[in-house]
């Protein structure tokens, strides 16, 4: 009796150390089973939104598992800019990796709420990726928790330099307990599988050192053997540092990427849209940290960014204005209400003027406002069906002038890279000025949605009057501005200030 008892409590130890205390590829199939699907689902697509969520992925991954291990601590926004994304290093870590993760995370929530952590997302993720991009698959194993720490101060020394040597670069892999092999295995998925120019292009160290060129030729010759290896390497590395059992966390990833990633819906016409929100979300996120340094708790993010979206059209040579404040930030950001809310490249008179009206804008007023493609660039696929498949007759969009349209064929190629982009003002790209008009006069607006004010006899006569009259552009772009800062805001007692942009107050 004794010692069954024994055994047992011992047997159960053993279970519970190996469910607490270890990765395993099966370490969610009672608590959240569907895992792997959900994330390959949003993976995919994600990847057809934009190939950048590849290379962004994987690099996240290794960034992340170099850096206080994996542990998620790369998903971390501080209030204080000193986050662990905040290093220098992070230049290279474009938002889509990080938007794959808060994406893939959100699905998982849905179906099996606070069991995943963000670590294990990411190496999910970042299988899959590698998978699309024609990689090889594997198992990932699994039980990662998220870490407790994030510090851009504690990012310095632990990736490898582009410069690095061969020694430097085996001495901080062997630091992850990496092998040279899987040093080489890991550099050479970053070449092979996304950029496809063949293995080790830029690694020339790996080649030309001795110590490694046997590896890399082997590899270069052998796709099996660097499948394998990349494989071995990939799981090795998603043991580093992990914390499991109690250490740790299942933490949201990020509620901040979050909720800019859904504001910035609003750049319907791009299929990559997210690499046009960092930026923009950036401006408001220090614009906030500013202000509320003199004067916390007492502006709205909604008022700042009114405010800076006034400052960067008068900076570009725009009109300045006086903006209406008191707005207060909403309780609510949903992506699931974004679609049909926002006008679509391919729209035309009717349907402009329907989703301005909504939102108590006349036509005028959308003329006006679609002026503001003075400034900025678009990627090629909202516009490519009018360079090679606008009819059966006629392939090329007989609204589109046809130098313009060579040019645009020349910037857009078939199955072009969809991180290329075109400036939406061909003439002059950095100013806000009233080009925008004066091109779809000469029939060289980009979108189907801005040559259409053109075409359309209803709205003709004001793009040809902003056209010649800049004075008359500028002030109806104001009382347009104006009237867009009122729609659908919370004054008064509705809505809150938020103390960060980037999350609802607690
Ligand atoms: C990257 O780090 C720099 C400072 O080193 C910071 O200014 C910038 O905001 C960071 N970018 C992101 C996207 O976190
Ligand atoms: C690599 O470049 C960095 C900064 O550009 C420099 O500090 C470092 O010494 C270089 N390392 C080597 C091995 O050349
Ligand atoms: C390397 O492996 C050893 C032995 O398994 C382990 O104790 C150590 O934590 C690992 N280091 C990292 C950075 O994962
Ligand atoms: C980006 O644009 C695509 C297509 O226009 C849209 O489906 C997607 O929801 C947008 N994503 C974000 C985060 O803005
Ligand atoms: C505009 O598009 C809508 C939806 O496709 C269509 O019903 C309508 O007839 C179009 N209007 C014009 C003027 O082409
Ligand atoms: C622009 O139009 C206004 C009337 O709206 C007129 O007073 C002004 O002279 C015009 N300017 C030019 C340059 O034509
Ligand atoms: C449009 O204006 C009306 C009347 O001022 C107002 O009640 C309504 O809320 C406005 N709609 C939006 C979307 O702002």
């Amino acid at each position: 009796m004794e010692v069954r008892t024994g055994l047992m409590l011992f047997l159960v130890f053993m279970i519970l150390q190996k469910g607490e205390g270890q990765l395993s590829e099966t370490f969610y199939s009672k608590t959240c089973p569907k895992l792997e699907s959900i994330v390959k689902q949003v993976v995919a697509n994600k990847i057809s939104q934009t190939f950048v969520t590849i290379p962004a992925t994987l690099r996240l991954f290794f960034h992340d598992c170099f850096v206080e291990g994996c542990d998620a601590s790369v998903l971390i926004a501080s209030p204080n800019g000193d986050a662990e994304k905040d290093a220098p290093d992070n230049l290279s870590l474009a938002g889509d990796g990080f938007d794959t993760v808060i994406k893939a995370k959100q699905a998982v929530e849905n179906k099996c709420p606070r069991v995943v952590s963000c670590a294990d997302i990411l190496a999910l993720a970042t299988k899959e990726v590698v998978a699309q991009a024609g990689g090889p698959s594997w198992k990932v194993e699994l039980g990662r928790r998220d870490g407790l720490i994030s510090q851009a101060s504690r990012v310095a020394g632990n990736l490898p330099e582009p410069n690095a040597t061969l020694i430097q670069l085996n001495a901080i892999f062997a630091k992850n307990n990496l092998t040279q092999t899987d040093m080489i295995a890991l550099s050479g998925a970053h070449t092979n599988l996304v950029a496809k120019k063949g293995l080790f292009t830029s690694d020339e160290v790996l080649f030309t050192n001795p110590a490694s060129q046997p590896t890399v030729i082997d590899f270069a010759q052998n796709p099996g053997d660097f499948n394998a290896a990349f494989i071995t390497a990939m799981r090795k590395l998603g043991r580093v540092g992990v914390k499991t059992g109690k250490a740790g966390q299942i933490r949201g990833c990020d509620a901040s990427v979050m909720i800019a990633s859904r504001n910035h819906d609003a750049e319907k016409d791009s299929s990559d849209n997210l690499s046009l929100a960092g930026d923009g979300f950036d401006t408001v996120i220090k614009a906030k940290k500013a202000v509320e340094a003199k004067c916390p708790k007492v502006v709205s993010c909604a008022d700042i960014l009114a405010i800076a979206t006034r400052d960067v059209i008068a900076l570009a040579g725009g009109p300045s204005y006086k903006v209406e404040l008191g707005r207060r930030d909403g309780l609510v950001s949903q992506a699931s209400r974004v679609a049909g809310n926002l006008p679509e490249p391919n729209f035309n008179l009717t349907q402009l003027n329907t989703i301005f009206a909504k939102n108590n804008l006349s036509q005028t007023d959308m003329i006006a406002l679609s002026g503001a493609h003075t400034l900025g660039f678009s990627h090629c696929k909202p516009f490519a069906n009018r360079l090679y498949s606008f009819s059966p007759s006629s392939p090329v969009d007989p609204d589109l002038d046809p130098t313009y349209a060579e040019q645009l064929k020349q910037d857009c190629p078939p199955n072009v890279d969809p991180r290329i982009a075109v400036d939406m003002d061909p003439r002059t790209p950095r100013k806000f000025d009233n080009v925008y008009f004066k091109n779809l006069v000469v029939k060289k607006g980009l979108f189907t949605s801005d040559q259409v004010l053109f075409t359309d006899p209803a709205s003709k006569q004001t793009v040809i009057d902003f056209a010649k009259n800049q004075t008359n552009f500028k002030a109806a772009f104001v009382t347009a501005m104006t009237k867009l800062g009122r729609v659908g805001v919370k004054t008064g007692k509705t809505g809150e200030i938020r103390v960060d942009c980037t999350a609802f107050n607690a």
